[in-house]
């Protein structure tokens, strides 16, 4: 057998302690295929072996300093979670996981190696630590077992994106501190590392503001909601209302709260603040700021509204006031101002309005808007922050330091990273994971829900980095994020059931440079993180059997012959021939299928996970 040393030098090298091992060092193992170790996001280099490292019931983790401490102490308690008992040291020998630092030049990339002397992660600092640890938690059992054998491994490790984001709107519906928290721990245990909170629109303004305190006594709650999804409606007149007063806001302390969570966790929040469009629920408490003297209250209904804050000084007192209350709670780098879908109807029946145009020589009114951003931009710098707003920010001028948020389409980005704007790319077409996930619009076993469909293979096989920018200007693009707008999610539930598994392909989007990504192996991967979503408690949409399309149902002798899988390890399928909606009490798939055709029957089949949830139906018409 192979020798192979470890040394420990104290300080200046004066004492050299070498262990002579007789362990097999990693280069004489055998070799297994990463992929049978179901990470997600796929690392950029691993390494796996057959061999394992038993992790005792008692752990010792070892870490210096106040990042390896934070980190040492997140992983305690996960491990605890794992029915182990932990201790922290600050002596290296003896330990069975060491945090190490070592310079790098990317703050988030690590190393993990586990071999015969336990488990090491090296980063640069806090963040790298984290992301190895997220990958060491995969390595180890989904819930607390008698024995934790953790494969060799050798990890390197650095994302391909700067922004991994992940955008969540309280505004439509309210979503609690614990909900947030969770929500913020999913993204970064999938290593995304920001979350956009959509903190104010025109159905709830969620954020005390102690200047403005009819903020949340007003503007925080809408009278009633609107029952229902309200595109399948053809005129207002049609539409009924729940007349259930509704609302909510997070204190200055919860959102305190929150950041401390989510810098411990090394999520940067980016907070939004809607302006100038979206802010009715704004006029509702304080209608001095719209341009026509009137009463308004917070939305009950969806979409665009053109009863907008007008551009005028007390306007700007008031967003300046709220800014510098926002800016003190929120200690990352940018702001969102929003900027999306500002109807102009009120500043063009304004004298106030036409007063700026001429002032300033606008003839175009789209212009005030830009104008009004790059006073809001410098009142942002003036605080050491950085504007970013949705793409329309570049219709009116754009403020020469924002950054755009794509969600038109690619468009925007495209425009603004050629102009030399920083970019975020979260089209509606790839990025929307409140759009359905069932290629049937409005299907019967969905939720409610708001625009197009968007199956994983789509969010997968999205590009960040448009092919039509220069590598240059590609390197404009800080990163994707997936955006869940709230109108018809009134849930944690129902938040997860859009999240999951949608997230985990918008983590290897962000994580995994295109060239080093394929679906058809991401699949088996993703599986194996069901029993992780459960452990976890996390209320994903539990994916049909695979099988049941026309281009997979092979046509022989008279006979359609269908072959079926599920991506969750170890569920059942169950399927019906006679119109049912499969249960545990119908057919229980074991092998192909074969149906007459021409008989009119449909097949449909679903699947059942190991803890007892159904998916939607996959179906299939056999003729
Ligand atoms: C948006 O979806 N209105 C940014």
């Amino acid at each position: 057998m192979p020798l192979s040393f470890s040394c420990a030098t104290r300080l200046g090298g004066v004492l050299t302690v070498c262990l002579l091992a007789t362990q097999p060092a990693l280069a004489q193992l055998t070799e297994m295929p990463a992929q049978r170790l179901g990470l997600v996001p796929l690392p950029r280099e691993v390494k796996a072996y057959t061999a394992t490292y038993a992790l005792p019931q008692k752990i010792s983790i070892y870490a210096t300093g106040k990042d390896g401490s934070n980190v040492a102490g997140l992983l305690k308690e996960m491990l605890t979670g794992l029915g182990k008992t932990v201790t922290l040291t600050s002596t290296r020998a003896g330990a069975n996981i060491a945090l190490l630092t070592a310079a790098t030049p990317n703050p988030e990339a690590y190393q993990l190696t586990v071999d015969q002397q336990g488990i090491r992660i090296t980063a640069a600092g806090g963040p790298g630590l984290f992301y190895g640890a997220q990958t060491l938690l995969q390595l180890l059992p989904a819930r607390s077992a008698a024995t934790a054998p953790v494969p060799y491994v050798r990890i390197n490790d650095q994302p391909a994106f700067r922004w991994r984001g992940g955008m969540l709107d309280v505004s439509r519906h309210f979503f609690s501190v614990e909900f947030v928290k969770k929500y913020i721990d999913l993204l970064a245990a999938y290593k995304l590392n920001t979350f956009h909170w959509h903190l104010t629109d025109d159905q709830g303004w969620r954020i005390e503001i102690k200047k403005y305190p009819k903020l949340t006594q007003v503007s925080a709650f809408r009278k009633e909601t609107l029952i229902g999804a309200q595109q399948l409606f053809k005129t207002p007149a049609e539409f009924k209302y729940d007349a259930t007063p509704y609302g909510g806001f997070y204190t200055q302390d919860q959102i305190r709260d929150v950041v401390a969570y989510a810098q411990r966790r090394y999520v940067t929040i980016v907070p939004e603040i809607e302006m100038p469009g979206h802010s009715v629920a704004i006029l509702a408490a304080y209608p001095e700021l719209a341009c026509k003297p009137g009463t308004y209250e917070t939305w009950t209904m969806w979409g665009v509204n053109e009863d907008i804050v007008c551009p005028t000084e007390p306007t700007f007192r008031f967003f300046e006031d709220v800014l510098s209350e926002v800016t003190a709670l929120f200690p990352g780098p940018y702001v969102h101002i929003g900027g999306d879908e500002a109807p102009k109807t009120r500043w063009k029946e304004s004298a106030a309005v036409q007063e700026i145009m001429k002032k300033e020589g606008y003839t175009d009114v789209e212009k005030v808007q830009g104008w009004f951003n790059r006073r809001i931009e410098k009142f942002l710098a003036s605080k050491g922050k950085k504007l970013i707003g949705w793409d329309e920010i570049l219709e009116g001028g754009i403020a020469p330091s924002a950054t755009v948020m794509s969600w038109r389409g690619e468009k925007g980005g495209i425009e603004a990273a050629k102009m030399g704007h920083d970019v975020v790319m979260s089209p509606t077409t790839h990025m929307y994971v409140n759009y359905g996930q069932s290629p049937k619009p409005h299907s019967p076993y969905e939720p409610l829900m708001i625009g197009g469909y968007i199956p994983l293979d789509v969010i997968y096989n999205y590009n960040p980095l448009p092919a039509e920018l220069t590598p240059e200007q590609q390197k404009h693009v800080l990163g994707p994020q997936a955006n869940l707008w709230t109108e018809y999610i009134t849930t944690p539930a129902a938040a997860e059931y859009m999240l999951f598994p949608r997230l985990l392909a918008v983590s290897e989007v962000a994580w995994r440079p295109a060239a080093g990504k394929s679906y058809a192996e991401f699949l088996p991967r993703m599986g194996q993180q069901f029993a992780r979503l459960d452990a976890k408690k996390v209320y994903y949409r539990v994916p049909e059997p695979l099988g049941l399309d026309s281009a997979s149902v092979v046509r022989q002798n008279g006979k359609a012959v269908f072959t079926l899988r599920s991506l969750v390890p170890g569920a059942q399928i169950r399927y019906t021939l006679d119109g049912h909606l499969p249960d545990e009490t119908t057919g229980l798939y074991t092998k192909p299928v074969a149906v007459p055709l021409n008989k009119g029957l449909t097949v449909r089949a679903v699947t059942i996970t190991p803890g007892g949830r159904k998916s939607p139906p996959a179906e299939l018409l056999v003729n």
